[in-house]
Order: structure tokens, then sequence, then C-alpha cells
């Protein structure tokens, strides 16, 4: 017997009285050790930001015509009949935007904060930004590979390999191999249906989450993103302020019906930025929209008012967190008259676009080294105007734009 636990087990003995006090502090322990968890704070979660509490956001802002969209079931936008009718918001007065420095100019075509040529560093500059600071989401799906992604790689995305993104719903090997583009197969379905596409835009949101990258700009496949003008943009805001930048495509702000519980839905009003004119989204802002957002999250929250995915991205920054859309007419989607944008101005532009084939040739008038029938879309045109070094763009031509 090992003499060491001799004392031990006579003392115990020799002490009947403290037999019970023995078990009785034994059991005590044993109870505070179950409490432990039980009296620790609740565990947070560590990547997530805190929701905040729950905002009412019914609350109207802007009185208005209001579109009743809670039956919207289709992913095309529910606003074809206003396009182009958003330029009357600037004057409402009723706006109150507090993250929009220049809001008076930006929100001018044609006028950009500082102005042409690229500056960007006079004194209204609020970020050192960069190029690679801009996560450059692209939409697109299987069928416009060929047909549209093609002419993007060529044009704009050759000029943002790093920092674009293209988001599709099928494997392309070939394609990613040949032109070193970053594309991503979310898995999505290809249906242009609701579901579908806020599918796209939660992988969009998540991916842009992991990039730590400074600024999230959704564009579609049919969009031209002038770099120069976005990086010029961008930097008069910072991106740790909660910035929402888009143009709305309604002149007044959506109506939806927000279920709440399973047995009723309260209506609620907000203001979103149209996808198809690109729109763009602060990191700080991002961040705040994770509970609804992020893994998965974006796509319950698509159901709560049964909208696309760009209204739903207005939902949660306007509803729910209640930081307003700084309205820009920079941006540019192929439901309005392209033709009617100035010609001396479309190079200042954030983004622009092309429309139906089909029914009438919609597409920004400039002139350059490509005909109409070289250039349906004008985008070689302009991507030519912009960087002239291009090799496949006509050499020493005019280069006039009228
Ligand atoms: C899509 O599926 C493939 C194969 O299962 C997977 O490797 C990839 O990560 C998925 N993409 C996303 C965005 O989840």
């Amino acid at each position: 017997m090992n003499p060491l636990h001799w004392p031990v087990r006579m003392h115990i003995a020799s002490l009947g009285v403290s037999k019970f006090c023995f078990l009785f502090s034994l059991a005590f322990c044993g109870l505070l050790l179950l409490l432990i968890p039980v009296l620790q704070p609740p565990a947070r979660q560590v990547d997530l930001p805190q929701p905040r509490p729950q905002v009412r956001p019914h609350h109207v802002r802007v009185p208005g015509v209001s579109v009743h969209a809670g039956e919207t079931d289709s992913a095309t936008e529910p606003n074809m009949s206003s396009a182009g009718q958003g330029r009357s918001i600037e004057t409402d007065g009723t706006r109150n935007d507090i993250h929009s420095p220049k809001r008076g100019m930006d929100s001018k075509m044609g006028a950009l904060p500082g102005g042409k040529g690229g500056r960007f560093s006079g004194s209204r500059s609020r970020d050192l930004l960069e190029f690679k600071d801009i996560f450059i989401a692209v939409k697109t799906t299987r069928k416009y590979h060929k047909s549209r992604l093609e002419l993007l790689i060529q044009t704009w995305v050759s000029q943002a390999k790093e920092q674009t993104y293209i988001f599709t719903d099928g494997e392309d090997k070939e394609l990613r191999m040949r032109t070193g583009a970053n594309i991503i197969n979310t898995n999505c379905s290809a249906a242009h249906t609701r579901q579908a596409l806020c599918c796209k835009m939660s992988v969009e949101y998540d991916k842009f989450i992991e990039s730590q990258k400074k600024w999230f700009c959704h564009v579609d496949d049919d969009n031209y993103v002038i770099l120069p003008s976005l990086l010029r943009l961008l930097s008069s805001y910072h991106h740790s302020q909660d910035v929402y930048l888009g143009r709305p495509s309604l002149d007044h702000p959506i109506e939806a019906a927000e279920r709440v519980k399973s047995d009723g839905s309260v209506s609620v009003k907000f203001w979103f930025a149209t996808g198809g004119a690109g729109f763009c989204i602060s990191r700080g802002l991002a961040l705040k929209m994770s509970p609804w957002a992020s893994l998965g999250n974006f796509i319950s929250t698509a159901e709560r008012i049964r909208l696309p995915d760009d209204c739903t991205i207005g939902y949660i920054i306007e509803a729910l967190l209640e930081v307003t859309l700084t309205h820009t007419h920079l941006f540019h989607s192929h439901l309005e008259n392209l033709q009617k944008l100035p010609t001396d101005t479309v190079l200042e532009q954030v983004t622009l676009s092309f429309g139906g084939f089909k029914n009438r040739r919609n597409v920004v008038s400039i002139v350059g080294g490509f005909s109409l029938a070289e250039d349906p879309t004008r985008f070689k045109t302009v991507h030519c105007l912009l960087y002239p070094d291009t090799n496949w763009c006509p050499k020493l031509q005019h280069r006039h734009t009228n």
C-alpha cells in the first residue's frame, strides 16, 4: 500500500462527523461547476457585427404615389414605366443626405467631384483610394458569356482584372483560362427568377466581405464601368461611412408588404438603387448589413418582402438600417434613354449600358473609331477614347467625341 494514502484515509475515517460535510461540499462544488456556463455572459458571435435592435421600418418618409410591389413575383424591375424620371427626385427637397457632401455636384450629369482628368487628391478627398480597394461584382448568366461577358473582358474588365469578380451560374473553364478573369460559379439557378438573382447577390456579398476591400460595387453584364470616374466618385466619401450610392429607378420610394409573422404584414417604404445601373456600398455599411445579408440570410430577407435582389439591398439599408440612398445620376441602365446623354459628358459617367437590339437601338451617342455596325453597344468606342493605347484600338484616328 502506498503509505502516502494511509494518513488521508485515516483522517477521513477518523472524522466521522465530517463525513456528511465532506459529501455536502463535494455536491456543492459539483453544483457550482454545473452552474458556471449558466452564470457566464452569453457568448458573442465573433464574425458578425451585432444586429441592431429591429427598427420599425414602416415609417413614411416621402409622400408619393406608391407601387404595391408585394405581388411582384418576377425578377424584372417593377419600374419599367418610370425609367428615366429619376431626375425629379433631386428637387423634391425632402431628402436628408448627410452622406453626400457634394450631392448637388455629383448628382448632375457630367459634374464629377474633382472635375475632368482623374484628379482626386484635392482638399475634398476623403479617402486615399486606389483601384485595388474596390471590389467590382459583375452579375451574369451562362448564356451571356459569349455575347456580353467577352466584350466586358475585352474592354473595361481588362483594366481592372484583379478586383473584378464575375458571378455566374455555370462552369466556363475555357473562358477563365483564356482571359484570366475571376469567374465565380455561384451554383445558383440559371433561371431569371427572384430567388436565383438573390442567390447570386448573396454570394457576391459574402465574397466582398471575405475580400477585405473598401467598396462593394455591383454591375450587370450590360454595363460599361468608367473606372477613373468610379474611383473619383468613391474618393469623395470614406469607406467607413455609411454610403449607399446609386440611381433610383423610381421617382418615389417603393412600397412593399413586409411579412412580419406568419399571420400578417406591414407596409414598408424605401428607396433602392436599380441594379441594372450598378450601385456601390461602403465597407462600413456592408458590415452592418451582415445580420440580414451574410451566409444565406440575404435569401430569407428577400423572402420577407418578396422583391428582387436590388430592392432587397435597398430594404436592408434604408428600411432596416435607416441609412439613406445617395442618389446619383452618373449610373445608367438600359431602362433609360441612353441617347439623351450629352455626348460630351459620356466619358464622365460612372456606368453606361446598352439595350434592346430587338426593338430599338438604345446606346450612348458617341463617335470614335468604330461604326455602329462594328460596335453596336458603343463600348469599344468608349474604351478606345479612354484607353487609346489599347492594341486593338484604331491608331491615329480623330478621337473627338463630336
Ligand atoms: C460551387 O460548387 C463547386 C463544386 O461543388 C464548389 O467547388 C464551389 O465552391 C461552389 N461555389 C460556391 C460559390 O459555393
